[in-house]
């Protein structure tokens, strides 16, 4: 038996349990080590590291990348890409995510990661094609399945999936549980089933411990044939984050595992880590209830996220006594949308939906803006097919929605004229052009203080000659 590991303590176990607040300096010492220690890829980048480098950090996230590479040149790094939206929620041109995906590899990315909240894959393709003409020798192109569970999220409907990723001309295949609602018997039939039916293609599988059933689910999915499973060391696993390499290591290697890890390297990365983690344990970056298991997300069938928003939202308005009349519209509201799977930006909005459906009394009286532009297209094709009436109601009798990606200007560089020109002299690289073009304001903070930065040094070192 072979498996994997993917070491998740740079991006989603950081994004999970501490909003992606850690800094590239806490940890800059220990990579040449976690270098040594055999993770089948260490993912690094991407997700909301990007976001927060420059919104929280005061750091360049290219910059950071790069200085991740230089320090751990053996091992895989690895990215999560949200497709046609990069790493926001909106859609971009197609030159530009062609560019983004350029620039991350040519700055040390081996595996791109690429899903789309809706499994609309046409909104992965670019993303793939330019992964593809940029590749190196190391890069691996991993196509990604936002999982769900809903009356049309059969296995059957997963391995049509799969077949469809493998035929773009994906490498490898992920199935991402973002809300950890995967059970062991459903990592079962997964796992068989899509094995069957794309042969020697690697898979893996990304869960979150949120509803303890992670360990579980993730002994059985090994027992099926996956490939690599996504952990994290063990001081920043469990609760909302991936479970414990450590552990899995352990448990793994009675069985004669191959995993390819290091035990005394795994080990020293978790003794490198503990401070660290007790530091912002102590500050309340890392607020308790990340770290605990919370199964009401199987109860309600809703992810933990969604559902502290919308106690938060009922709050708002002195509303709680309409909690559970909420929590059994969303099944209703997510019917009517087609079933897509609860995953941000979707979550949020079904789940604000339902609770605007029940303080009206009255289905659908309002709409968000976002349900409306959600029937009209822009996010994609939903997973079945949707209400016709809400749709009648928003599009008009007959409405159809239509194909929102973005076709003019098709590689023509208009973003990135108007970035640069935007910018001034604030921009330095194609790589600041693109934090630009992603995040507009933050990133021209940012360079903002990094300019001044830099004339204060050069200003000072006048001074000193
Ligand atoms: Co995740």
């Amino acid at each position: 038996m072979k498996v994997r590991f993917t070491e998740t303590v740079l991006r989603d176990a950081n994004q999970s349990l501490m909003a992606t607040r850690l800094p590239y300096a806490d940890y800059a010492d220990i990579l040449p080590e976690m270098d040594k220690a055999g993770y089948y890829s260490v993912e690094c980048w991407g997700g909301a590291t990007f976001d927060s480098c420059l919104r929280y950090l005061g750091e360049d996230p290219w910059e950071r990348l790069r200085n991740i590479r230089k320090n751990m040149p053996n091992t895989r790094l690895q990215m999560l890409l949200r497709g046609q939206n990069l790493l926001g929620y909106k859609h971009y041109h197609d030159d530009v995510v062609e560019k983004f995906v350029e620039l991350s590899i040519k700055n040390g990315i081996d595996i791109i990661r690429i899903f789309d909240a809706l499994n609309d894959f046409r909104n992965i393709q670019t993303a793939l094609e330019a992964t593809k003409k940029y590749a190196t020798k190391r890069t691996i192109a991993s196509g990604c399945i936002s999982y769900t569970q809903s009356p049309v999220h059969t296995v059957k409907k997963y391995v049509e999936m799969c077949k469809e990723l493998k035929k773009m001309g994906f490498d490898t295949i992920c199935f991402k549980d973002m809300a950890g609602t995967m059970s062991p018997n459903e990592a079962e039939n997964l796992v068989k089933g899509v094995k069957d039916a794309i042969g020697d293609m690697p898979l893996i599988l990304h869960t979150h411990c949120t509803t303890g059933m992670a360990y579980m689910t993730l002994t059985k999915a090994i027992e099926s044939g996956v490939d690599v499973i996504d952990t994290a060391t063990s001081c920043f696993s469990n609760g909302t984050s991936q479970p414990a390499t450590e552990t899995l290591f352990y448990a793994l290697q009675q069985y004669g595992a191959d995993t390819g890890l290091n035990e005394e390297v795994i080990n020293k990365v978790n003794d490198y880590f503990k401070p660290i983690k007790q530091k912002y344990i102590d500050n309340g970056t890392i607020n308790a209830k990340s770290l605990g298991t919370d199964s009401q997300a199987l109860v309600y069938k809703v992810p933990g996220g969604m559902l502290s928003n919308m106690i938060a939202n009922l709050k708002d308005m002195n509303a709680m006594d309409k909690f559970d009349e909420a929590l059994l519209e969303i099944p209703a509201v997510r019917k009517d949308l087609g079933y897509p799977p609860l995953v941000t930006p979707l979550s949020q909005m079904v789940g604000n939906q339902a609770v605007v459906n029940v303080l009206m009394g009255e289905r659908y009286k309002q709409i968000s803006n976002e349900i409306k532009n959600y029937f009209k297209g822009e996010y994609g094709i939903a997973p079945a097919p949707v209400s016709q009436e809400l749709q009648d109601k928003i599009l008009g009798e007959g409405g159809k929605p239509t194909d929102c990606r973005i076709e003019d200007s098709k590689r023509t560089g208009a973003e990135f004229e108007k970035a640069k020109a935007e910018l001034g002299d604030l921009c330095e690289s194609e790589e600041d052009m693109m934090s630009y073009i992603c995040f507009p304001d933050q990133a021209k903070k940012f360079l903002t203080e990094r300019k001044a930065k830099e004339e204060n040094k050069a200003k000072y070192t006048i001074e000193l000659a």
